[in-house]
């Protein structure tokens, strides 16, 4: 898939913007703060309907402004999409979502319309940041390849909250009936958790297989393989609904006192690798930074093999830290996929086959210009 139309208005420093996009490879360029990433993440937005950098949708309205709105047109195998997020962080509900300019129930509707891997340095976090930060990584990825994956992740987690609720409100004030409450949400939870596991386990197989090719391809040693492996308590389970249930009950003394859920998988974590051994451990920079490249190449390949043709490429000022071999690696993966990337300095994409750059500079009130050379 790609885009072939971006709008934005009151979008970060864009205060109206109008682009057409080459299906190839777009390169922006430009200074420090001008505005490359901003456009990025405007595409991620209307992909995964979140920014990859922020939590707080209103950072992207433009400052003294209310609203913001995004834009994009996407040409896929089934023909042409149109998604368009605006942003009212002053308001209930603080995002809007209209496809094909009518107003779409849920914001999970925008799954499906236009596809998107990222890949910017910040993404080295994947792999040393906390658990946290790699079950994103998965929720982000699986929802754009299986748009009902969003649903099942936010029943589980809207009953998890509840539970967590009924905990806390009973060791603060005591609820009668309290067991009879805490059976039901345990029930539920165990039935919610079934599909999540099965749906990441499925994810992580998948990733992993693809990831630890691209290793082996940028490495070129056989003697380094990477692996993937999903290390969750339910992760091994054939039963999961009556594993959770017996793990809710042998932990409840223990979220009795803590006030919240201790088992289940929104502790799920994924084990990264190398010749076996934990990689954030063992792992030198240039081998942390292979692993997250690869499972990078691992995800366009995975969305290809599902959705039948390749997510668009967004590759945020990631060049300068790859040495020649996985620039390479990189660049040929770009080949026939859509890929937008950006770079301070023109001469950073040398190698990148570009069919469109676009310098992006800013006015004196900030406010970033586009000016493109094809
Ligand atoms: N809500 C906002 N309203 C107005 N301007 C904003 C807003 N948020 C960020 N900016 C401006 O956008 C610019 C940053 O844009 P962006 O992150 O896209 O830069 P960049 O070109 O990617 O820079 P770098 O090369 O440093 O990564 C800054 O000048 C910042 O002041
Ligand atoms: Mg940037």
């Amino acid at each position: 898939m790609h885009f072939t139309r971006l709008k934005l208005q009151q979008f970060r420093n864009y205060p109206s913007l109008d682009l057409s996009l080459h299906p190839g490879i777009t390169v922006l360029y430009g200074a420090n703060g001008s505005g490359k990433t901003n456009l990025l993440e405007a595409m991620h937005l209307l992909s995964l309907g979140r920014s990859h950098r922020t939590t707080q949708d209103r950072e992207m309205v433009a400052a003294e402004c209310d609203t913001a709105a995004v834009l994009g047109c996407t040409r896929r195998l089934d023909g042409e999409h149109e998604i368009e997020i605006r942003l009212f962080p002053h308001q209930k509900p603080q995002k809007k979502l209209l496809l094909y300019r009518k107003p779409a129930q849920r914001i999970s509707d925008l799954m499906g319309h236009a596809t998107v891997v990222m890949f910017s340095p910040e993404d080295i976090r994947i792999v040393r940041d906390g658990p946290a930060a790699r079950r994103r990584f998965i929720d982000m990825q699986l929802s754009q390849i299986r748009p009902s994956y969003l649903r099942i992740l936010k029943t589980y987690l809207s009953i998890l909250e509840s539970r967590n609720a009924l905990l806390k409100q009973h060791k603060l004030s005591g609820v009668q009936d309290f067991i009879t409450q805490l059976d039901t949400w345990d029930e539920q939870l165990a039935a919610a958790a079934a599909p999540l596991v099965r749906a990441r386990r499925w994810f992580l197989m998948e990733l992993n297989r693809e990831a630890a090719l691209q290793y082996a391809a940028i490495s070129e040693n056989p003697g380094e393989p990477f692996e993937l492996r999903y290390t969750g308590q339910l992760a091994e389970a054939d039963d999961i609904a009556q594993v959770m249930l017996d793990g809710l009950s042998r932990h409840r003394r223990e979220d009795m006192q803590r006030m919240y859920t201790t088992f289940g998988p929104h502790r799920d974590d994924v084990a990264l690798l190398l010749c076996g051994r934990d990689l954030r451990a063992f792992g030198s920079q240039g081998q942390l930074r292979t692993a997250v490249l690869s499972m990078k190449l691992g995800e366009i390949r995975l969305i290809e093999n599902e959705m039948d043709e390749p997510p668009a490429l967004l590759l945020d000022d990631v060049f300068s830290e790859l040495d020649l071999k996985r620039r390479n690696a990189l660049l040929k993966s770009t080949e026939g996929i859509q890929t937008i990337l950006s770079c301070t300095d023109k001469a950073d994409a040398a190698g990148a086959k570009a069919d469109v750059f676009i310098r992006v500079s800013q006015d004196a009130r900030g406010a970033a210009q586009l000016a493109k050379e094809e």
